[in-house]
């Protein structure tokens, strides 16, 4: 079987495919294949698996270029591919939950506490030369604590940030659209989604991005905000609408906003970069070291899977 990868992911991954003694070819480019640089190497290079990644548009034109039987994308999101037109075409599409749980929400928590306690901020005023003594009211932040956190979509991820916070001592709610045991279990509530977001001093959001959610967090979301909350995106751009965001933020709406992923990759609304009380990261919510190699290990084992005529563990369902 061929294999081509769009772009050099960790080696575990590559080493289980070479080992079942596939032909693999890794793309050489170090970036992101345009749309016509993908078309022309599948084209040339016919391979039956595809493992791309969340920077990849897979649609009918790039199933179409090759006799591809399944793509196996190294990431959670699967946003960025065409489930229709792979469906369609009988194409088994895969993705790699689970892995990355711990390491989203790891970092998650850390974008709460960096966020409430103007880590970055601080760190830049210190860095400037602007720290010239101990002053009783600089850079004062929010405590955590007995305050109430607001999990938007509490799937894996959710559930693992609820967990990390509410041991802190905050104030669990939740909005999905099915109680989630866990957290019932751990005292937190559930609530609809204004109810969430005008109760919240911290609003985290884990939905994936579908055209349900798409513009989740919009102009009339941020008006229900508390004028002192603070939110977090960790999981796709698009699922805030950040034209409306700043908006929030120039108003003071909200307080402040801790931001790794943006409607526009790797495109940022300008005026986000000048913001004090926001903190941007490069979508790199998941980037540890453990997480990669598993992400990468588990999308090679979907396609030895499926090439042994075994259903891989993770096939995202095309309903
Ligand atoms: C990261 O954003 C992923 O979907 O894996």
């Amino acid at each position: 079987m061929k294999v081509y990868v769009t772009r050099r992911i960790p080696e575990v991954g590559l080493k289980l495919l070479e080992e079942a003694g596939f032909e693999l070819k890794v793309s050489e480019k170090d970036g992101v294949l345009s749309k016509e640089e993908l078309l022309a190497e599948l084209r040339s290079f016919q391979p039956e698996a595809l493992l791309c990644l969340l920077t990849d548009t897979i649609d009918a034109e790039v199933f179409d270029a090759a006799p591809i039987k399944i793509c196996a994308t190294y990431s959670v999101g699967f946003n960025h591919i065409d489930l229709k037109a792979a469906k369609e075409r009988g194409i088994v599409v895969t993705h790699t939950p689970g892995v990355l749980t711990d390491a989203v929400a790891e970092f998650t928590s850390a974008a709460i506490f960096s966020l409430a306690k103007r880590i970055v901020e601080a760190d830049k005023f210190t860095r400037a030369g602007k720290y010239k003594g101990w002053e009783p009211t600089l850079l004062l932040g929010m405590e955590l604590k007995g305050k109430v956190l607001g999990v938007l979509g509490a799937g894996r991820i959710g559930t693992r940030v609820a967990q990390i916070m509410h041991a802190m001592g905050l104030k669990v709610l939740y909005y999905d659209i099915a109680h989630n045991e866990t957290l019932d279990k751990m005292g937190a509530q559930m609530e609809d989604k204004d109810t969430l977001l005008k109760r919240a001093d911290i609003v985290t959001v884990h939905v994936p991005l579908l055209d349900s959610t798409r513009h989740f967090l919009s102009e009339k979301e941020f008006q229900m905000m508390k004028d002192s909350a603070l939110l977090i995106n960790t999981s796709r751009g698009p699922v805030i609408d950040e034209q409306a965001l700043v908006q929030a933020l120039t108003t003071g709406q909200i307080a402040g906003a801790f931001l790794d992923v943006f409607e526009n990759e790797p495109e940022i609304n300008p005026a986000l970069k000048e913001m004090d009380n926001v903190i941007l990261t490069p979508h790199i919510a998941s980037a540890t070291r453990e997480t990669r190699d598993k992400m990468s290990e588990m999308a090679g084992q979907s396609i030895v899977d499926f090439a042994n005529g075994k259903t891989p563990e993770h096939v995202v369902s095309l309903d």
